[in-house]
C-alpha cells in the first residue's frame, strides 16, 4: 500500500479552489493523472505492487504556460489544459509517432464535487477489460459497475457486476492499443459509449481519482505496463495446470477415494480433487468433519500415492459459536469486521450466524494465515477461497431473517485497525484481494518449499499476485458455455492469465453433449476444473457413460499433451502479464473481424481454438485470422483472413496450429507428475510463406526458488526451411535444469504436396541440443 499523494519530480500540478490536479510521468510509457480534493484523506492503494512505487528513470520535459502546458517523455506527448478558474483538467495524449493514445480526456468535478473521468472513443475503437464481465468481449456500447458481486441466482448476458472487478479498460483502434487503469477502491460506474456513443465516462464514488494511462501500442505492451504497476501472477505449482475435479460437495473420504478411482480406473488424467464446504464441521472454517473425514492426512497420503492432490475451500465467514476457537480468538483480538458502534458485525452465510474476517488488518491477515497450518500439515495442496465479494447467503438463516443470496455487508461496516479504520464502502472491492494475500502468505510461510496455490472468486486489480480466478456460478446451459469465451478472455486482459470456469456448468443439470463440449473448451482454457452445484446431476467425466466418457477423456488428454506449452505460457505471464488465452486481435489487431470475434480464442500465439457451442452441431463456422493455419487433426493447411465451415462430430473440435510455429507436445500422462517420463514431440508447422519458426520452452523444478537457484531451463526450438532443406534445432538458452525428457521426436507439418525425402542428419535426440536436417521434396 502506498500513499499516492506524494508528488515526486517529473510532475505537473495545478492547485484549484477545491483541490489539485496532477499529471506525472511514471515511466516513459505510463502517465498518472490525478485529482485530489484539498482536505480529503490520502488515497490508499491496495492494488499497486510494492515494485510500482520504486522510482523509474524517465526523461520528462515540461513546458508550463499557465492555462496550458505540455509534457513529453521518450514515448508520450501530452498537452494539458487547465484554465486558472476552472475545476477541470483536459488532456490530449499521443505517442511520439503522432498516433493518439487518448484523443481527448478530462477530469472534471460533478455537481456533488466528485471527480469524473471522460475520454473520447474514436470510430472503430473497441474496448476490452474491466475484469469479469458477461456479454461480448468488446464492451463498447455497454456500461459496467465496479463492485465485486455474487450475481445470483446466476449470470447471463446482461449481468452488470460479477466477482472480479478490475478498473482497467483497454482501447484498440487502427492496430494500436492503450489502457486506462483507475486506481480506485470505491464503487464506480463506467459508461463505455452507451450514452453518448463516443465518450467513455468513469464515475467513482470517491473524493479523489487516480488514473494511469498506458501507451501500448500493442495489447501485450498494455498488459506489461499495467502489470508493472499491479503485479504479475507468480509461477504456479505444476499440478495447477492439470485437470481438476470438484463438486459441492464430495461428502466423505470414501467418496473422495471413489472419485479418485473413477479417474484412475478409466485412465482419465487428473491432478487435483476439491473439497467444498461439507468437509468442515458445521461449516466452521479450518475444521474437518470428524466422522466423514476422520483422517485427513491419511486420505491425502492415499491420494498422493495416486498422484492426486487435494484442495480445500475456505470462506471468510466464521461461525458465531462461543465454543469454537477461531471465533473465540477472532473476537478476543478484534479480528472481525465491526458495526459502526464497534461491536462485531453479524450476518448470515453457510454456518448460519457468522462474523467476517477483517482482512484490512495486517495482524489479522497473519493470524488467518496461521489458521491454515493444520490444513497444510495434513497435506492440503492448495486453498480455494470463496464468498469473498463478500457475499452472504441466507439459506441457513431463520425465516424471519431476510438475506437475499449474494447480499454483501452494509456500507457502514468498519474494517481496519482501530486507529486506521475504513468503511466497507471503501474496502469492499479490496476484500477478496486481502483475503487472497492472507491465504497466499500463510501458505508460503507454512510451506516454503512449495509454490502457493490460491483459487479465489472475488478479485480486483492486483489480486493476480496472490491468486488465480474462476468464473463463479455458471449455469449448465449452451448460453453460458458460449459466454465463457469472451468472459475468460476479458479476465485475461484484466491481468489474470490463469482463468477458467466450472466445466459442465454449475447450476442445473448438464447433459452428456454439453459436458463433452464444455470439457473440450475447458481443457484448453488456462485453468480447467469440473465443478457443479449441490442437487444437480453428477457430471464427472464418466457420468454419462460411453461414448461420452471417451470423448471427455480425449479432450482432457489433449490438455496433457499441451502441458509443456501451458507451462511456458504461464511463465511468460509471470514476466509480462500476458494472458495465456488471448483474443484473435492479439495477433491481428487491424483485422476488424478478429477484433469482434467472441467465439474463438488463441492459446498463446500458436494455437487457434474454435469450440463447438451449438447443440447438435454438424459443423461450425470458423474465422481464420490473417496467417496460415494447419488443422490439428488432419494437418490440412488453410489460408487465413477467411471464414470456413468446419465439419464436426461430437468428439471433434476445430483447432488450428499457426504456420510458422513449433508446439512442444508431451505424451499423455495421468497426472503432471508423469509429464516428462515419455518422449517430447516437437510439432513444426511451416509453409513457403512462413518458412521459419522459433519457440522457447520453459521448464523448472517446480520449486518457489527455481529461478533464483537456476533450477530451470529455457530451450529454444528453431526451424528453417529453404529450398529443399529444412532444419530443426534445439538449444538451451538459459538455466541449468537437466533436460528431463528421455528423448525427443520431430513431427513436420508442411503444405500438401511436400514430403520428407530424407533425414540427412539428426544428432542425438536424447539431449537438450540437437540439429536435425531434412531434405524435403514436392510431390
Ligand atoms: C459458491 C461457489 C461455489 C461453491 C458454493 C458452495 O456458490 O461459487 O463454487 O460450490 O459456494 O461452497
Amino acid at each position: 500500500m502506498s500513499d499516492s499523494t506524494a508528488v515526486p519530480r517529473r510532475t505537473w500540478q495545478r492547485m484549484t479552489a477545491s483541490g489539485r490536479f496532477v499529471v506525472e510521468a511514471v515511466t516513459d510509457e505510463i502517465l498518472r493523472v490525478a485529482y485530489w480534493p484539498a482536505n480529503a484523506q490520502p488515497h490508499r492503494s491496495w492494488s499497486l505492487a510494492p515494485s510500482a512505487t520504486a522510482p523509474h528513470a524517465v526523461d520528462v520535459a515540461i513546458d508550463d504556460q499557465g492555462d496550458h502546458a505540455s509534457l513529453s517523455t521518450n514515448a508520450l506527448q501530452v498537452t494539458l489544459t487547465s484554465p486558472a478558474d476552472a475545476e477541470s483538467l483536459g488532456l490530449v495524449i499521443a505517442r511520439k509517432d503522432g498516433s493518439a493514445v487518448l484523443e481527448q480526456a478530462s477530469i472534471r468535478l460533478a455537481a456533488n464535487g466528485r471527480p469524473v473521468w471522460t475520454s473520447a472513443l474514436v470510430e472503430g475503437e473497441v474496448i476490452y477489460g474491466g475484469g469479469e464481465r458477461t456479454g461480448p468481449l468488446n464492451k463498447r456500447g455497454r456500461s459496467m459497475t465496479f463492485w465485486t458481486t455474487d450475481p445470483l441466482p446466476n449470470h447471463g448476458d446482461q449481468t452488470g457486476a460479477m466477482h472480479q472487478s478490475v478498473p482497467l479498460l483497454i482501447g484498440l483502434v487502427d492496430g494500436k492499443a492503450c489502457g486506462t487503469y483507475f486506481d480506485v477502491n470505491e464503487r464506480a460506474e463506467a459508461d463505455i459509449g452507451k450514452a453518448p456513443a463516443n465518450t467513455l465516462t468513469y464515475t467513482p464514488e470517491s473524493a479523489d481519482l487516480v488514473a494511469y494511462v498506458f501507451a501500448g501500442p500493442t495489447l501485450g505492451d498494455v498488459l506489461r505496463q499495467y502489470t508493472s504497476l499491479t503485479g504479475r501472477m507468480p509461477m504456479l505449482p505444476r499440478w495447477a495446470f492439470g485437470n481438476q475435479q470438484s463438486r459441492w460437495s464430495y461428502m466423505s473420504a470414501d467418496e473422495v477415494l471413489a472419485i479418485a478411482s473413477g479417474f484412475r480406473d478409466r485412465s482419465i488424467p487428473c491432478d487435483a480433487l476439491y473439497l467444498d464446504i461439507d468437509y468442515m464441521d458445521g461449516y466452521r472454517v479450518f475444521t474437518w468433519n470428524p466422522e466423514r473425514f476422520a483422517d485427513p492426512a491419511g486420505l491425502i497420503q492415499t491420494l498422493r500415492e495416486q498422484q492426486l492432490r487435494l484442495v480445500t475451500i475456505i470462506d471468510p465467514g466464521v461461525k458465531v459459536d462461543a465454543a469454537y476457537s477461531v471465533y473465540q480468538e477472532g473476537i478476543a483480538k478484534g479480528y472481525f469486521a465491526r458495526k459502526a458502534d464497534g461491536a462485531p458485525f453479524q450476518g448470515w452465510v453457510w454456518p448460519g450466524l457468522s462474523c467476517w474476517g477483517d482482512f484490512a488488518q495486517p495482524d489479522m491477515r497473519s493470524w488467518w494465515g496461521d489458521q491454515l497450518r493444520g490444513l497444510i500439515e495434513a497435506g492440503v495442496a492448495g486453498i480455494w477461497i470463496d464468498m469473498n465479494e463478500p457475499a452472504q447467503a441466507g439459506i441457513f438463516a431463520p425465516p424471519s431473517v431476510k438475506i437475499s443470496h449474494g447480499e454483501t455487508l452494509p456500507d457502514d461496516v468498519v474494517h481496519g485497525m482501530l486507529d486506521d479504520p475504513i468503511t466497507h464502502a471503501r474496502f469492499h472491492n479490496t476484500y477478496g484481494l486481502e483475503m487472497a494475500r492472507a491465504t497466499f502468505e500463510g501458505l508460503r510461510r507454512w510451506r516454503p518449499d512449495e509454490r502457493p496455490f490460491v483459487l479465489t472468486r472475488a478479485a480486483t486489480a492486483g489480486s493476480q499476485r496472490f491468486a488465480i480466478v474462476w468464473n463463479g456460478d455458471s449455469t449448465s446451459s449452451w448460453d453460458n458455455l458460449r459466454l465463457a469465451i469472451p468472459l475468460n478472455l476479458g479476465v485475461g486482459l484484466s491481468g489474470f492469465p490463469m482463468t477458467g470456469g466450472d466445466v459442465g456448468g454449475f447450476w442445473q443439470n448438464t447433459t452428456a453433449e454439453l459436458l463433452v463440449r464444455w470439457t473440450q473448451l475447458g481443457a484448453l482454457l488456462p485453468f480447467c476444473r469440473n465443478h457443479s452445484a449441490m442437487g444437480t446431476a453428477r457430471q464427472e467425466p464418466w457420468a454419462f457413460g460411453e461414448p461420452y466418457t471417451r470423448m471427455c477423456r480425449e479432450a482432457i488428454e489433449r490438455r496433457y499433451q499441451l502441458l509443456p506449452y501451458f507451462l511456458t505460457l504461464a511463465h511468460e505471464a509471470t514476466l509480462t502479464g500476458a494472458p495465456m488465452a488471448r483474443p484473435l486481435s492479439w495477433i491481428a489487431p487491424t483485422h476488424a473481424e478478429s477484433l469482434a470475434c467472441d467465439d474463438e480464442f488463441l492459446l498463446g500465439e500458436a494455437l487457434l481454438v474454435a469450440p463447438v457451442l451449438d447443440e447438435g452441431a454438424a459443423s461450425r463456422e470458423v474465422l481464420l485470422p490473417p496467417g496460415e493455419w494447419f488443422a490439428w487433426e488432419s494437418s490440412v493447411l488453410h489460408a487465413g483472413n477467411l471464414r470456413i465451415s468446419a465439419p464436426v462430430t461430437l468428439e471433434s473440435m476445430p483447432l488450428y496450429a499457426r504456420a510458422g510455429t513449433i508446439l512442444p507436445l508431451a505424451a499423455v500422462a495421468q497426472s503432471t507428475d508423469g509429464m516428462t517420463e515419455q518422449p517430447l514431440t516437437f510439432h513444426v508447422y511451416l509453409t513457403e510463406n512462413n518458412p521459419t519458426a522459433t519457440a522457447d520452452i520453459w521448464l523448472d523444478d517446480d520449486h518457489p526458488l527455481a529461478e533464483e537457484r537456476g533450477a530451470f531451463g529455457v530451450w529454444r526450438a528453431t526451424a528453417a526451411w529453404q529450398g529443399d532443406d529444412l532444419t530443426v534445432q534445439l538449444e538451451r538458452v538459459n538455466g541449468q535444469l537437466a533436460w528431463p525428457y528421455p528423448s525427443s521426436s520431430i513431427a513436420l507439418h508442411l503444405p500438401e504436396g511436400w514430403t520428407i525425402a530424407s533425414l540427412d542428419s539428426a544428432d542425438d535426440l536424447h539431449g537438450d541440443s540437437f540439429v536435425a536436417r531434412y531434405h524435403v521434396t514436392r510431390g
